[in-house]
């Protein structure tokens, strides 16, 4: 990996103009990041570490499962209906005891915090279902997504109107009468009103046409230029690990390939049994 302090000279697909329509949305500096990505310094900024685990006093979904994202990167996780990937990101966020492992935010250890502890640690969640109000308004859901802050949340509002300007003509409607692409707009931006440094989606682009999976995909990788670290489950597994810096490949609850988007992609037994072909 080149790195250096050029973001775009890494091995993350997304530097692909065609994929990111540069300007499209435009008030982020591409070539801002959260700070110097210096690898090996303390391992990466988010960590779930070996965990095993799984509901209450039922067996164990996740097998010594490792996912973890580096700073201002975007890490991607696929695998199988049913493999533990929504487990993975549950059990990171603190909803889900772990048996066995760790989560580790920037160096920290976390695993004993609670979701909402880790919220103000700077983590963002965006759950599979049930991620909005639908019948607040989407200004309202924004406004919900920052009940953490005691600080003026209004620019922090602007920021997620300009990412998704389509919220702003919406702001007062029911978020319940939005599309489904407009809805994920609504979950991702809530989540963004806590200004994380880590933002979790699970199946951002669930159940939307192609087109508007490209463009919340480039609106992901928008937020990842800002120096937000993206750690996401996704669907789409073709389309997602060629925007990834990190992939992996969960099934049965413990990781089958691990790698960088291009590595997944190219790897024959990968494309065979999870990209079809
Ligand atoms: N709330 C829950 N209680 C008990 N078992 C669950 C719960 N949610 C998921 N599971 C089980 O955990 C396994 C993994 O599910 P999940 O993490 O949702 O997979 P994925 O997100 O990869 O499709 C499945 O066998 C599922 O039935
Ligand atoms: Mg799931």
């Amino acid at each position: 990996m080149s790195g250096g302090g050029n973001p775009y000279q890494d091995d993350r697909g997304n530097h692909d103009a065609s994929i990111t329509k540069p300007g499209a949305g435009g008030s982020v500096d591409p070539t801002r990041r959260s700070g110097p990505v210096i690898e090996g310094s303390g391992g990466p900024f988010l960590i779930g570490d070996s965990m095993t685990g799984g509901y209450g006093k039922g067996p164990d979904i996740l097998h010594d499962c490792t996912i973890a994202v580096d700073r201002g990167e975007i890490a991607v996780i696929v695998g199988p209906n049913g493999a533990g990937k929504s487990t993975a990101m549950k059990a990171v966020f603190g909803m889900l005891d772990v048996r066995s492992g760790a989560v580790r935010l920037d160096g920290a250890d976390i695993t004993q915090l609670t979701p909402q502890d880790r919220v103000k640690h700077g983590m963002g969640f965006v759950p599979q279902t049930n991620n909005i109000f639908t019948s607040m308004s989407v200004e309202e859901n924004l406004e919900m997504g920052a009940f953490i802050r005691e600080d003026d949340m209004q620019q922090t509002m602007e920021q997620v109107y300009t990412l998704f300007p389509i919220l702003r003509d919406k702001r007062r409607q029911p978020a319940g009468e939005l599309s489904g692409g407009q809805r994920q707009q609504v979950a991702v931006g809530r989540a963004l009103m806590t200004q994380p440094k880590v933002l979790m989606l699970d199946e951002p682009t669930a159940g939307v046409s192609p087109i508007v999976m490209d463009e919340l995909f480039d609106r992901i990788i928008e937020v990842a230029r800002s120096g937000i670290s993206i750690l996401m489950v996704e669907q789409n597994a073709r389309q997602a690990l060629e925007i990834a810096d990190k992939g992996y490949v969960l099934v049965q609850g413990a990781n089958a390939h691990t790698g960088s988007g291009k590595e997944l992609l190219a790897n024959p037994e990968v494309r065979q049994s999870f990209l079809g072909g």
